[in-house]
């Protein structure tokens, strides 16, 4: 299945929840969340939209990267492409009863290793939703990252690392950008924000790979450093968490400058073609994070839906390079960027 057929196919299944708009820029579904739109007014996922459309890339014919590489080295692996599968949590709430939770995350991490890329899974207040994510862990052959609610109980954080780790994930993290999600306290869950002791100690109850996500500037950028990460996602989670921001691709430069390269940045939102993946790697991030758009093959294909988005995404990347003249993903900089 093509695209285009993947995402008719997920029209009858998401019908209550996803218009699949020709432009998916978070209009038509502002305010949906549980849903699949952006928070309040929806401005912060349609930011990301416009920010990424408003920037555009240098073409490049005089050189020599006709046959590049898209492998990335992220948490001791090589990837065969830097365009990963968001962590996406609630597939009832979110996008349909088509599937369960677990065949859901199934479909997203199998999908993503069958496209050489890495599958990630998230939190939720109800347990049953982060067993589903542990069965779609367990289903990898070749791990995920799991990234565990801003929980105010460390005791809680850790028992999920474990439970995480056991399942098979090869980095762990928390979301962040979730600190204000007052739907885990009224299901007796709290969440909240972090002070540097906080998150250090956080980072302290594992030794795998640390990921802090939902960072939108170079001060916390800095602080997360400090506390002890080793990745840092740049991301306002999709526009779901807080109205009114700017888009993720407006403030990736000022991060990655104030970051140096320490470590490895990955950003998302409103990542719909690999050539919206190059943008973000011309801003700074060395991967990038796709989410609605691995709803739709899911609900659409199954693991197959997940895998051909992945891998068209990919091969758009892959052109792009070419006509940017970026041999490796190494060799992409800010100088693609008109
Ligand atoms: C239905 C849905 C569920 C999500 N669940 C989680 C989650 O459990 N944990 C998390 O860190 N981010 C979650 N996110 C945010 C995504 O990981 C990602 O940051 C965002 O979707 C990227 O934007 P995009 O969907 O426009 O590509 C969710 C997003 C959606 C759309």
């Amino acid at each position: 299945m093509n695209l285009p057929q993947i995402r008719e196919a997920a029209r009858e299944p998401m019908k209550k929840y996803c218009k699949l708009c020709p432009v998916c820029d978070g209009r038509a579904c502002a305010g949906q969340v549980p849903g699949m739109g952006g928070a309040l007014s929806g401005s912060s996922f349609q930011a990301n939209h416009k920010a990424l459309a408003d920037t555009r890339l240098n073409l490049r014919v005089i050189h020599e990267a006709a046959a590049p590489s898209t492998a990335l080295s992220l948490f001791g692996k090589t990837l065969q492409t830097p365009i990963l599968a968001a962590p996406m949590t609630g597939a009832g709430y979110n996008c349909g009863d088509g599937m369960t939770e677990a065949e859901f995350v199934t479909a997203l991490v199998q999908g993503a290793e069958a496209a050489g890329s890495l599958g990630w899974i998230g939190d939720a207040a109800d347990m049953a939703l982060f067993e589903g994510g542990l069965a779609g862990a367990r289903a990898s052959k070749e791990g995920v990252v799991a990234i565990i609610k801003p929980r105010n109980d460390l005791g809680e954080i850790t028992a999920r690392f474990q439970r995480a780790q056991e399942a098979g994930a090869i980095a762990l993290g928390i979301d962040l950008d979730g600190a204000g999600l007052v739907t885990m306290a009224l299901q007796g869950q709290p969440v909240g924000p972090k002070s540097l002791d906080q998150l250090a100690a956080i980072r302290s109850r594992t030794s795998l790979p640390f990921v802090v996500k939902g960072i939108m500037t170079p001060d916390e950028a800095l602080l997360c450093l400090a506390a002890g990460a080793d990745c840092i996602v740049v991301s306002n989670h999709g526009g779901r968490v807080l109205d009114g921001c700017p888009g993720v691709a407006e403030v990736l430069p000022w991060i990655a400058d104030a970051l140096g390269g320490q470590v490895p940045i990955l950003a998302d939102g409103c990542v719909r073609s690999g050539v919206d993946a190059l943008k973000l790697l011309g801003l700074g991030a060395q991967g990038v994070l796709v989410g609605r758009p691995l709803c739709w093959g899911a609900f659409g294909a199954g693991a197959q839906g997940v895998a051909a988005t992945l891998q068209t995404y990919t091969q758009q990347l892959y052109q792009a390079m070419i006509m940017t003249g970026c041999a490796s993903l190494g060799e992409i900089s800010r100088n693609i960027i008109f």
